[in-house]
């Protein structure tokens, strides 16, 4: 299916790894071009020029850090008025103790995860509105829905940042502008790949075996972690020309793991 986004101009912030990376990839075999953020420039440079390789879109990178006034300015510079903004960060440290969470681990951490987005979407659907065409993604967490202790740095920011795209979501619906969030469970990714292997090397076990007893633990129905494409392929769905009368949505990609009747 065509997804009608052919020359779309999008932003991705965080897209050198992981979840963004898959998103990047999914627009750009969409023929959008991409204007893609990340603080490594070296992962960055070599993320952009694999994906347009492979796909011979534009992509365009942009070392900066999303988190800050002057990262913000760089992005919006090199695309001022985009049609697409997907946003996504590293995940937040799991937490432990929530008594044990300290101001500080909080603010750092609303500063990417939820401020953030939010100073994007304002800087950049008012030009959507005028414009008649615009789509936003958010990519949250699955935590946002269904908290849990270790999640507290992560699921509580994205549940304000769910419910504040939601009211954005219904104020700018009448001028084509659609925002939307997908909430990931468990995927490999740069992250997900540090984190497992050091806790593989702790154990005397392999990346393969620390990811398998998490998914016998937690029991994810799919029996696997996701991949970023799988995660990848709904952002740039949500993106569409298709995703036209689909907005304040919050779609979980988890596998099954935390499935309700609805
Ligand atoms: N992976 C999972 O299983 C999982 C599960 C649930 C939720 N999530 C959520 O999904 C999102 C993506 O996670 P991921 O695992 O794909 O992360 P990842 O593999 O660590 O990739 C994060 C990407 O964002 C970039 N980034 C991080 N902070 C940035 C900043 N301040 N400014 C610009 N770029 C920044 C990173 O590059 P630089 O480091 O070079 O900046 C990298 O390109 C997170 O919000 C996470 O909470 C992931």
């Amino acid at each position: 299916m065509d997804l009608g986004i052919s020359n779309r101009k999008a932003i991705v912030n965080g897209g050198s790894a992981g979840l963004g990376r898959g998103s990047v990839l999914a627009l750009a075999r969409e023929g959008a071009q991409l204007y893609v953020s990340a603080r490594g420039e070296e992962r960055l440079v070599r993320a952009c020029e694999d994906i347009a390789r492979e796909t011979g879109a534009s992509i365009t990178p942009v070392v900066a850090d999303h988190s800050t006034d002057e990262g913000r300015s760089r992005i919006l510079a090199a695309c001022p008025e985009p049609d697409i903004l997907v946003g996504t960060c590293s995940p937040p440290p799991f937490t432990g103790d929530y008594t044990k969470v300290s101001n500080d681990d909080w603010l750092a951490n609303l500063e990417v995860t939820l401020l953030s987005p939010v100073q994007f979407m304002k800087a950049v659907i008012p030009g959507m509105v005028e414009r008649g065409w615009g789509r936003v993604v958010n990519i949250g967490t699955g935590a946002a829905k269904f908290p849990a202790q270790v999640r507290i740095l992560s699921g509580p920011p994205r549940a304000a940042l769910v419910n504040y795209s939601v009211a954005v979501a219904k104020a700018v619906a009448p001028h084509n502008v659609m925002v939307n969030n997908v909430l990931p469970g468990m995927h490999h990714t740069a992250t997900i790949h540090d984190t497992y292997t050091a806790q593989a090397e702790a154990n005397g076990t392999t990346y393969d075996e620390e990811i398998q007893k998490f998914i016998d633990e937690w029991k994810i129905p799919a029996n696997r972690f996701g991949d970023p494409d799988d995660l990848g392929a709904f952002v740039a769905l949500f993106c569409s020309e298709q995703a036209a009368f689909v907005t304040g949505q919050s779609l979980v990609i988890d596998g099954g793991l935390t499935n309700a009747t609805f």
